[in-house]
This record gives structure tokens, sequence and C-alpha cells, in this order.
């Protein structure tokens, strides 16, 4: 934990959509007992209610969910490209059927409590602020409803405070 230093948010250089569209980062959340992490390739930062935000969509299915949904903070780890591999395999087995974290070698440490991996090389901590699941009846553009949920497994999408941004 103590590889990592706390940024000021003027100081965050990062392109978004290279950051979490190409890169990628590990959704992870969990208490000191069990925790557990999935890649997400969507997603978005900004600035909402006055303060400074990420989106994250995470659909009903993940196992992850059941953690983000039990605790009131989580982390986006974020790493270099050495570790896409493992981000991949993060993406495609679910941690319901295999201890991703050890499989995978990463190494678990907590800031406060929070869950965060040790080999990430950005980590934004985050305080969940509000929760909605995507609606069919919302959409505008009604061919992304049939094109990402033939399924009807709609996200729910989180809205959460960046509390602290860490870097190596
Ligand atoms: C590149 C990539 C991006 C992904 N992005 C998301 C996402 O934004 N939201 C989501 O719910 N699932 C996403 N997934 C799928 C989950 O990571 C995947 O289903 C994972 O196995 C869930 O693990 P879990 O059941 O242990 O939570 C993505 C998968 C990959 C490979």
């Amino acid at each position: 934990m103590d590889k990592f230093k706390i940024i000021d948010f003027k100081d965050l250089k990062l392109n978004p959509f290279e950051k979490i569209g190409n890169e990628w980062m590990l959704i992870t959340a969990g208490d000191e007992q069990k925790q557990n992490a999935m890649t997400a390739s969507w997603g978005a930062l900004g600035v909402m209610w006055g303060k400074n935000v990420t989106f994250v969509g995470i659909r009903p299915q993940r196992y992850t969910k059941e953690f983000v949904d039990k605790n009131n903070k989580f982390s986006l780890c974020f790493f270099d490209k050495s570790h896409k591999k493992t981000l991949s395999y993060f993406g495609s087995v679910s941690g319901r059927n295999e201890d991703k974290i050890k499989t995978s070698g990463l190494n678990v440490v907590f800031n406060d409590g929070v869950p965060m991996f040790e080999e990430a090389s950005l980590v934004l901590v985050c305080k969940k602020l509000y929760k909605q699941e995507i609606k069919p009846e919302c959409f505008i553009d009604p061919t992304l409803d049939s094109k990402w949920y033939a399924n009807h497994d709609y996200h729910d999408l989180y809205i959460s405070e960046i509390e602290k941004i860490l870097v190596k």
C-alpha cells in the first residue's frame, strides 16, 4: 500500500476513452474477508452534483455486483499493458466458479478497508452515490436496446464519488 501516493484531481492526466475503453479496468469490491473483481471497458469519469465521479454499468449476473452492492465503496484499478491478459481473464471467468484473484497472482491490498490491487498503476477509490437500472423504455435510440440487451440483462448504472486517486 505504501507504494501508492495520493494525487490531486488537477494532476490526473489521462484520456478516459483510451484508459477505460481500450486499456480496461478492474472493478474491485468486497471487504478484508472476501473480495471479487471483474473487467470493465464501459464507464465514465466526470462531474455530477458538484462532485468528481465515475459511472460504471454492471450487469445483474456479475458476481462482483454482489460485492459492489454490499459495500459503500469499491475501487477502479488500472494497469499497464503487461497485465492485459490478466484483465481478459478477469473478464471471461466468474468469481462464482473460480478464485480469480488467487489464480491471477495479483495481490490485494486495502485502502481504508477498500480492496485494490498492488500491481495497479492507478486506482480510483469510489464511494457510491446513486444506482439505477437501465430501463428499455428510456432508450432514445432503441437500436441500443436490441443490440446490447437481447437477454434483458440490463446494467445497473452506479454513479460514485471519487474519494481518492492513488498512483505508484
Ligand atoms: C473487455 C471487457 C469489458 C467488460 N466490461 C463489462 C462492463 O462494463 N460491465 C459488465 O457488467 N461486464 C463487463 N464485462 C464482463 C465481465 O467482466 C465478466 O462477465 C466477468 O467474468 C464477471 O466476473 P464476476 O462474475 O466474477 O463478477 C467485460 C468483459 C470484458 C472482457
